[in-house]
C-alpha cells in the first residue's frame, strides 16, 4: 500500500481503487500539538473499533462518514475526501480549552451545546477562528453553516447513545470533508483521543485527558469505553 498522509494518530494509504483509501489507527499517542509524545497499548485497534461503532450511530442519524468497511484489526476502507481545513468542536459541558479562556471551572453542563471552528495548521498551532474567518481559508459561509448543522446532528445522535451506556459526551472534535461527488461527510475518527467521554456515575474520565494530563491508566480507560459501546444496550 502505497503511504499518502502519516499523521499524529493516524496513517493513509492509498487504495487499488482511487476513490478509496485505508486508515491506520496507531497506538501513538501525542498531546499539545506534539510537545507529549507515548504509546496507548492497543489504543489503535480499540480508537478503530470505537470509530466504527460510533459512526454507524451517526450514519444511522443521517449523517454522511467515510467509513465503508473494517479491514484488519487496526485498519478501515474509507472514501478518498478531499478535507476542508477546519476542526469542528461541539461542547456539551464546560471543560478543556473552554475553561482555560473563560476562566470557568470544569464540569458544568451548557444551557445549549456550543459549537466551535479552528483552523487546522500545525504551523499555527490550530488556532480558534470565528466564521467570518473562513471564507479567508477557502471555506465559503454556506459550507460553514452545513458544518455547524452536520456537527450538532452527530451531537444529538451520540450524547444520548453514550449516555445510555453510561458515558457523560463532554465534547468532542470533528473533521469533514467532501467526497468524488461533493457530498460532505464526517471523516477522521471519533475515539477518546478526539473526545471527552466522562463516566456519568463518578465523572471519571475515559479519554485522552488521562495521557495529556498524565494521570495514567489510558488503555484500560479507552478498553472500558469499547466495552461499553460493543455491549448491548442495557435493558435491551
Ligand atoms: P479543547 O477543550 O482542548 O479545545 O478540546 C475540545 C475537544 O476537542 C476535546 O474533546 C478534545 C478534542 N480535540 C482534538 O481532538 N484535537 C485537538 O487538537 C484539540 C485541541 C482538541
Amino acid at each position: 500500500m502505497k503511504r499518502m498522509y502519516e499523521g499524529k494518530a493516524k496513517i493513509v494509504y492509498q487504495s487499488d481503487d482511487p476513490e478509496t483509501v485505508h486508515i491506520e489507527y496507531k497506538d501513538e499517542a501525542t498531546a499539545g500539538n506534539g510537545a507529549m509524545r507515548g504509546v496507548i497499548a492497543r489504543k489503535g485497534p480499540m480508537n478503530r473499533d470505537i470509530t466504527v461503532q460510533l459512526m454507524r450511530v451517526v450514519e444511522a442519524a443521517g449523517v454522511p462518514t467515510h467509513l465503508l468497511t473494517e479491514v484488519g484489526d487496526r485498519f478501515i476502507l474509507a472514501r478518498k475526501l478531499r478535507m476542508i481545513p477546519l476542526e469542528v468542536v461541539v461542547r456539551n459541558r464546560i471543560a478543556g480549552s473552554l475553561a482555560r479562556r473563560l476562566g470557568l471551572a470544569e464540569g458544568a453542563p451548557l444551557p445549549e451545546p456550543i459549537v466551535e471552528f479552528y483552523y487546522k495548521s500545525d504551523e499555527l498551532g490550530d488556532p480558534l477562528i470565528v466564521p467570518a474567518h473562513a471564507p479567508l481559508l477557502g471555506v465559503d459561509l454556506e459550507t460553514v453553516r452545513a458544518l455547524e448543522e452536520l456537527a450538532l446532528r452527530v451531537n444529538a445522535a451520540l450524547a444520548p447513545f453514550l449516555l445510555d451506556r453510561g458515558i457523560v459526551l463532554v465534547d468532542f472534535k470533528l473533521e469533514f470533508g467532501r467526497d468524488a461527488e461533493g457530498t460532505i461527510r464526517l471523516g477522521d475518527e471519533i475515539s477518546p483521543d478526539t473526545c471527552r467521554f466522562w463516566d456519568a456515575a463518578t465523572n471519571e474520565k475515559l479519554d485522552k485527558d488521562r495521557f495529556r494530563r498524565g494521570l495514567g491508566g489510558e488503555a484500560e480507560a479507552y478498553a472500558e469505553v469499547l466495552r461499553r459501546i460493543a455491549a448491548p444496550r442495557p435493558g435491551a
